[in-house]
């Protein structure tokens, strides 16, 4: 960590019912948490305005997603606004499961991540390569084409946080080394300052997803690049999400 305020985002992806929602979110607000972190959780949407209403304030909200411009007539879609509405801050926008799964591309993103903004969303912005990508030796020019689609888009950085995912080490277990995702980070930071601007370079929060949880997390908060995390299995039990939320250092 060496960047701004750690970061530590729950995506809770497709997960939960009403119940077990109620429980994390009682488990959350019990929880110990370091004052010096900004902590996030992004529920399903339907989900949103019940944690809304129970989360303690000191837990901002995300969405997982939203549409690439004004609502109206886009079914199945949820507006930045409407997110706004409801009391969200935050949208993770990019996840490798709506590139890859889903099937988005860069320019898509970036547009959707440029209308979040206007609308006064904060963006957690995901990139990341594939296995085969890294393989091919590719991953640093995967990660700068995603960036770019995002700089292309963009009129201001202040309210994105770059969140480094790669999709090898999402939900596999396989968690990247500290080494292996500092050194992305150095990438990414050097691509900002080249490609945007030194300042923003200097002062954009790039966070790591992939395989976090309660025992690795500590290690790689330890590099000078890893400003926070994105965290998906680990976030859907408060101990352990509070655990990775204390690993600040
Ligand atoms: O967005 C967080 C994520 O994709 C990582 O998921 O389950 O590997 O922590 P997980």
């Amino acid at each position: 960590a060496g960047t701004g305020k750690f970061f530590v985002g729950g995506n809770w992806k497709c997960n939960g019912t009403k119940d077990s929602i109620k429980q994390l979110v009682s488990d959350l607000n019990s929880a110990t948490l370091e004052p010096d972190v900004d902590v996030v959780v992004g529920p399903p949407f339907v989900y949103i305005d019940q944690v809304k209403s129970s989360l303690s304030d000191r837990i901002e909200i995300a969405a997982q997603n939203s549409w690439i411009g004004k609502g109206g007539a886009f079914t199945g879609e949820i507006s930045a606004e409407q997110l706004k509405d409801i009391g969200c801050k935050w949208v993770i926008l990019g996840h490798s499961e709506r590139r890859h799964v889903i099937g988005e591309n860069d320019e898509f993103i970036g547009k959707k991540a440029a209308y979040a903004l206007g609308q006064n969303l904060g963006v957690i912005a995901c990139i990341g390569e594939l296995l085969e990508e890294r393989e091919a030796g590719k991953t640093f020019d995967v990660c700068f084409k995603q960036l770019k689609a995002y700089a292309d888009a963009v009129s201001s950085w202040d309210n994105i946080v770059i969140a480094y995912e790669p999709v090898w080490a999402i939900g596999t277990g396989k968690v990247a080394s500290p080494e292996q995702a500092q050194e992305v980070h150095v990438a990414v930071r050097d691509w900002l300052a080249k490609n945007v601007s030194p300042e923003v370079a200097s002062k954009t929060r790039i966070i790591y997803g992939g395989s976090v949880n309660a025992g690795n997390s500590a290690e790689l908060a330890k590099k000078e690049d890893i400003d926070g995390f994105l965290v998906g299995g680990a976030s859907l039990k408060g101990s352990d999400f509070a655990t990775i939320i204390n690993s600040v250092t």
